[in-house]
């Protein structure tokens, strides 16, 4: 095509009403909610990027799907589609539904890990390292270093000398796999190479360890590698993809994500002994291995989503339109994790707000401004989520990073909501010199993000 713009390839079929709450509506909302996000209703918010997860529109096609769907409790004809699709697209010869991500991970986990032992990532997502931890273990994050400005095409890539020294230190015997996620959530959803998924596979034969993906965003992922990563250029997203998933032994998928639907996940694998002993476990917590606590209609729109996530229009339209909010935030000052991940775009409140020290929570303070402001409800990845409350008074241990995550749902805001959001994020910015932080009022004694409360130190705005 001659013209430059990339437009959102798909008309709107049905849409739903975003409520404008005014600006009186939404201090409200936050005096109540305790200045936590979580604890917003949607109809508070008007632009949602809390998360890329369950969030998307489905298609028509998904929804026809979901009609067809049969839901026998044993072997229905949407198991057998779903189980298709995916093992076209993975090539792996096991397939256990699950109904998210978390459940695919605690099967893994239960089955394959054991107290004492050492599990490598390039960065576990946060539900990941819990369930690595639940069973004993303990759950490391390898991720190439890097400045959170600094343009790199793969900030997702694991250190492959990490990984053998640690390997070498924990011993082999206590590494039952190595996990690399695609693209890394927690490290700015960038994006992993395929020279260096072959690499972390032979480090893997080497050692005789078995190499798992957590790939929720394995479509993004594949994009990614389409446009920056030297000879794939003329490969469709699906060969890519396919050729990701052959350097692994299995992997653990949130269909939520790149699998375009709202509820689903999967566990996939080659080893059949230790598929038998996940089947055993998903009876007991899931459901029997043909609907594993999905509908059949559920399994008919993933096995549809699988197929449309891989079309480049769609891949070009997602990856461009998360580039066009970081473009258009950064040309005007704003710093944020570079270059933009593939789902969301990640503010870097530490460099703009360097006045706010971490325990006083600077990524907590710019989200709870975004939203005031605009609307627009982000999440907080920094102190309050990742960091340890102080013991006895003393402030809390900070984070690496204090950063502010606007997670971008798939196929459902248009470009105006971006260019909205846009320009609250820079009008929010030009006041970050005015903004006081918090002190946490309530807290539980883990996961405190979801339900902490906080209030106001000092604020001008
Ligand atoms: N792995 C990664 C990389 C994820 O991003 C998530 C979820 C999961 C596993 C767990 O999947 O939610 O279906 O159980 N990430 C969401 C997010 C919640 O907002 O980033 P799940």
């Amino acid at each position: 095509m001659p013209y430059r713009t990339i437009i959102e390839p798909f008309r709107i079929h049905t849409v739903q009403a975003i409520d404008l709450p005014t600006i009186e509506e939404r201090e409200a909302a936050l005096e109540r909610a305790g200045f936590n996000l979580f604890g917003l209703h949607a109809d508070e918010v008007i632009i949602d990027l809390l998360t890329d997860s369950g969030t998307g529109a489905m298609s028509s096609e998904q929804w026809a799907g979901m009609m067809r769907g049969d839901e026998s409790y044993a072997g229905s004809r949407s198991f057998f589609r779903f189980e298709k699709a995916v093992k076209d697209l993975t090539g792996f010869t096991e397939v256990i539904p699950t109904h998210q991500g978390r459940a695919a991970e605690k099967i893994l986990f239960s089955v394959m890990v054991s107290e004492g032992d050492v599990v490598p990532n390039n960065t576990h997502f946060d539900t990941t390292r819990a369930n690595v931890e639940y069973q004993g273990a303990e759950a490391i994050d390898l991720v190439t270093a890097s400045e959170p400005s600094e343009v790199l095409p793969f900030k997702g890539n694991m250190d492959i000398a990490a990984l053998r020294a640690s390997i070498d230190q924990a011993g082999v015997d206590r590494v039952p796999l190595v996990m690399m996620t695609i693209t890394n959530n927690s490290g700015g959803g960038q994006p992993v190479s395929m020279e260096n998924l072959r690499a972390v596979r032979a480090v893997c034969d080497e050692y005789g360890i078995p190499l798992f993906l957590d790939a929720c965003r394995f479509a993004e992922n594949a994009w990614f590698i389409k446009i920056r990563e030297e000879g794939y250029a003329d490969r469709t997203p699906k060969e890519i993809a396919r050729e990701m998933f052959s350097l692994a032994d299995g992997c653990t998928v949130s269909a939520k994500k790149d699998g375009l639907v709202n509820i689903g996940g999967f566990l996939a694998m080659n080893d059949h002994e230790t598929s038998l002993q996940a089947r055993n476990l998903l009876i007991l917590t899931e459901g029997f291995p043909t609907y594993g606590g999905l509908a059949g209609y559920d399994l008919e729109a993933l096995a549809q989503g699988l197929e449309e996530v891989l079309d480049e229009n769609y891949l070009r339209y997602r990856i461009r339109s998360t580039e066009y909010l970081a473009d258009k935030v950064s040309a005007a000052g704003v710093p944020i994790v570079q270059p933009a991940g593939g789902h969301a775009i990640y503010i870097d409140a530490k460099a703009m707000l360097p006045h706010i020290p971490p325990h006083e929570y600077p990524a907590q303070t710019l989200a709870i401004e975004l939203y005031r402001n605009g609307g627009v409800r982000g999440v907080e990845i920094g102190t309050v989520m990742f960091g340890r409350p102080g013991v006895d008074g003393a402030p809390d241990e900070p984070a690496a990073m204090e950063l502010v995550r606007l997670a971008i749902p798939r196929r459902t805001y248009t470009q105006s909501h971006i260019d909205y959001v846009a320009e609250v994020v820079i009008d929010v910015a030009a006041g970050a010199s005015e903004m006081g932080g918090y002190r946490i009022v309530e807290q539980a004694p883990w996961l405190r993000h979801f339900t902490a409360t906080f209030e106001a130190i000092a604020r001008s705005k």
